[in-house]
């Protein structure tokens, strides 16, 4: 995997360029105009300027209910994406996360520096995904770490300062994982098949665990650049912890985009890839993407649940008949995830040219 090994070019902070306090953003951050988060129409002779948003919300589920299974399941084959309450983790726990990140990212630049990561893992302090030279980059920095299996946690790779940190992302990953473990088995039960059958799929215990904290700064152009294009999660299921001052999550439906607005203290939870490839396309892995903000940065915790790296995932048996053959090719999440991180992100481009037709 050498051509995984460095970036193609000197990497810039995104933060940098926040604190320089230009008022114009480098055009690397410029997306094409399709891609933007503001629509500009002209009405008679006079530009238009709004954001794209279909006003519509994604559905919010009680985790524990007797409704549960059922409003998770209706919920990840329309949408892909629900907003969990109810979930037991408890909102001091959330807070602390935020805090904690919040404080990292706020340490000088040379603090942070000692974190930088690179390509191959992707651990530590980064700026972009993907290795294509000249790409049109987002407007955020984040932190990627490594959770489960214990094999590859390291906390030495984790940031030192805040001194509470690591002892922080070990009590929030210990609590997330328990959270994903019972949102697998109600994917599971959605679907009608026993409830341990996803997280068998997943390779049970040897499951795999990751967290990517992301921080958008202030941006002064918000309207030309996103956060985080346009893409869909490469793994299990993803468990957002959003800002709980700024809005900035926008999700695709029936084509437009919806920008959610977080409940207090509520997860966000979507389903990646992977699971729609167990599901057969039951359950929909969903585009998304993060708008920008010219007087709030934004930080975001994502905890993805992934499967056991090595393991060949293709629908589950029970879910393809004649009228639904396979619609996915086995591949191992080692494989899947190697795409995006070379490639960056890309909507769905991935996840459909599987497709076995
Ligand atoms: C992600 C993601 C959304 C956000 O990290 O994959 O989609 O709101 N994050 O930061
Ligand atoms: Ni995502």
């Amino acid at each position: 995997m050498d051509c995984l090994q460095e970036w193609p070019e000197p990497v810039v902070r995104v933060q940098s360029l926040s604190d320089s306090g230009a008022a114009v953003i480098p055009d690397r951050y410029i997306k094409p105009p399709s891609e933007r988060p503001y629509v500009v129409d002209d009405v008679g002779g006079k530009l238009d300027i709004t954001l794209a948003d279909n006003l519509i919300n994604i559905p919010v589920v009680d985790l524990n209910c007797e409704e549960t299974v059922h409003a998770v399941s209706e919920a990840c084959r329309s949408w892909g994406f629900f907003q969990a309450v109810n979930h037991k983790v408890s909102p001091e726990l959330m807070r602390r996360a935020r805090e904690d990140w919040r404080e990292f990212f706020h340490l000088p630049m040379e603090e942070k520096q000692l974190y930088a990561n690179s390509p191959k893992t992707y651990e530590g302090y980064g700026s972009r995904l993907g290795i294509q030279k000249g790409a049109i980059l987002d407007w955020g920095d984040y932190y990627f770490l490594h959770l489960v299996p214990l094999c590859l946690k390291n906390h030495g790779k984790w940031p030192a300062s805040p001194p509470t940190l690591r002892e922080t992302v070990d009590e929030y990953s210990h609590e997330l994982l328990r959270l994903c473990h019972r949102v697998i088995k109600v994917l599971s039960m959605g679907l009608g098949l026993d409830e341990e059958c996803l997280l068998r799929a997943f390779g049970g215990d040897d499951s795999g665990a990751c967290m990517r904290v992301n921080f958008y700064p202030k941006c002064p152009q918000p309207s030309l650049t996103l956060g985080l294009s346009s893409h869909s999660d490469p793994g299990g299921i993803t468990v957002l912890l959003p800002d709980d001052r700024v809005k900035g999550l926008q999700v695709r439906y029936q084509d437009a985009w919806s920008t959610v607005e977080p409940l207090p203290d509520a997860f966000i939870i979507n389903i990646g890839d992977q699971v729609q490839i167990l599901s057969n396309a039951t359950y929909k892995s969903v585009e998304h993407r993060v708008m920008v903000n010219s007087h709030m940065e934004r930080l975001s915790i994502a905890f993805f649940y992934n499967p056991k790296s090595d393991l060949p995932l293709a629908p589950v048996s029970e879910l393809v008949t004649l009228e639904k053959p396979a619609l996915y090719q086995a591949m191992t999440f080692d494989q899947y995830r190697l795409y995006i991180r070379q490639r960056g992100p890309k909507g769905k481009s991935q996840v459909e040219s599987l497709k076995n037709i």
